[in-house]
């Protein structure tokens, strides 16, 4: 079965292709096409997401998006698009929620013109659960793959630029939500931070880099709000406040400010997730999500659920497969198929990550 993967909850162009591999191998997806198209240039230039010109671009990139993924797929570029579709494409799958307004529309709408057309069924996906599915793909020899099927029940971390939580796996499309951040996501918080220290946008990758070379073990400078407390609440938005005091010394250059910063969300979050493992003893754990392609993150907490003396096993996705793209999307429909008709899709974008689509 080929499943067409489309996303554009927030700045990302992504289209990709995945086939489902024959029975009796351990990770059921191979990927033949994932093309993404980030407009992550234009809001480097204001510092952020700017939603209106997110979604003019990524009506701009779609179909070339959309071109280029089909001809990847199925190596053939003499074919068109309609001979493609029409041969090697079973299911149409898009994110409907949560995500930009105006962003969400340009991928729903196309996948129903698309489902229309064609008249194959559409898989409606919820972005931050498709995040969760980056670990059951099958991406080759790239470091970081652990080439094994999450066995449930899971708890998953999904950490990204809107959105932090914990959730319980119990199966596939059995999600609870187990807690997360009351109030900026730790992504947003490397987003901002990294401006205020004078980083580019996305902050991320920005601070992650600008922390690669500084050596210092004291990297406790900047507080930790609710890590001792016995929940799986977070709080990231006082760290903008507590850099934006400590510029004002003129004491640190931007390395220091990098590594601090990246520490403390780090150290949150790890030790966040040891509380969730210690609590649900689950038989996997999942990290997805944007930040979970930050090296400093996926090397702690490797280091820490290693130590443990239990049985849970650490899934960590390549980093291309942690950002936003249309494998994960095309994936999380494979495992959840709840087919519709083009009429039926619609956008939602304050979707939850418990939301049960149908
Ligand atoms: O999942 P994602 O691509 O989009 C959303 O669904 O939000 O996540 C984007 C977020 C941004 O905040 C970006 O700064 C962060 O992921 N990010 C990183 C890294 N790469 C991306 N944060 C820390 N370290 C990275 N290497
Ligand atoms: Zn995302």
């Amino acid at each position: 079965m080929n499943i067409l993967g489309i996303e554009t909850s927030c700045d990302e162009t992504a289209v990709a292709v995945v086939k489902d591999l024959p029975a009796g191998r351990q990770v059921a997806i191979e990927i033949l096409s994932n093309v993404v198209a980030s407009s992550e240039k234009l809001h480097a230039k204001t510092g952020g997401i700017i939603p209106e010109n997110a979604a003019r671009k990524q009506l701009d990139s779609m179909l070339p998006v959309l071109t280029e993924s089909l001809h990847f797929a199925f190596d053939d570029s003499r074919k068109d698009n309609s001979t493609l579709m029409t041969q090697h494409i079973d299911a149409i799958a898009v994110t409907v929620g949560p995500g930009l307004i105006g962003s969400l529309l340009v991928g729903v709408e196309t996948a129903k013109t698309l489902s229309m057309i064609y008249k194959k069924p559409l898989i409606p996906v919820n972005h931050l659960v498709a995040h969760l599915y980056a670990n059951w793909v099958d991406s080759g020899l790239e470091v970081g793959t652990s080439h094994r099927t999450p066995k449930f029940p899971a708890v998953g971390l999904v950490v990204s630029g809107g959105h932090t939580d914990f959730v319980l796996m119990r199966n596939h499309g059995d999600i609870t939500w187990l807690g997360g951040t009351r109030d900026d996501a730790a992504g947003e918080a490397f987003d901002k931070t990294a401006r205020l220290i004078g980083l580019p946008y996305p902050g991320g990758p920005a601070i992650s880099k600008a922390s690669e070379n500084y050596n210092d073990d004291r990297l406790d400078f900047f507080p930790r709000p609710m890590i001792n407390s016995d929940d799986l609440d977070m709080s990231f938005s006082g760290l903008k406040t507590a850099v934006l005091n400590e510029t004002k010394s003129g004491k640190h250059n931007q390395e220091w400010y990098a590594s601090q910063i990246q520490e403390a969300i780090v150290d949150t979050l790890v030790s966040k997730s040891i509380f969730a493992i210690g609590k649900y003893k689950p038989r996997s754990f999942l990290l997805s999500g944007g930040v979970a392609a930050n090296s400093r993150l996926r090397e702690k907490l490797t280091q820490k659920i290693s130590s443990l003396k239990n049985a849970t096993a650490l899934f960590v996705p390549p980093p291309r497969l942690c950002t936003d793209n249309g494998v994960v999307i095309a994936t999380c429909a494979y495992y959840n198929q709840y087919k519709i008709g083009w009429k039926d899709a619609e956008t939602n974008p304050s979707m939850a990550i418990d939301f049960a689509i149908l």
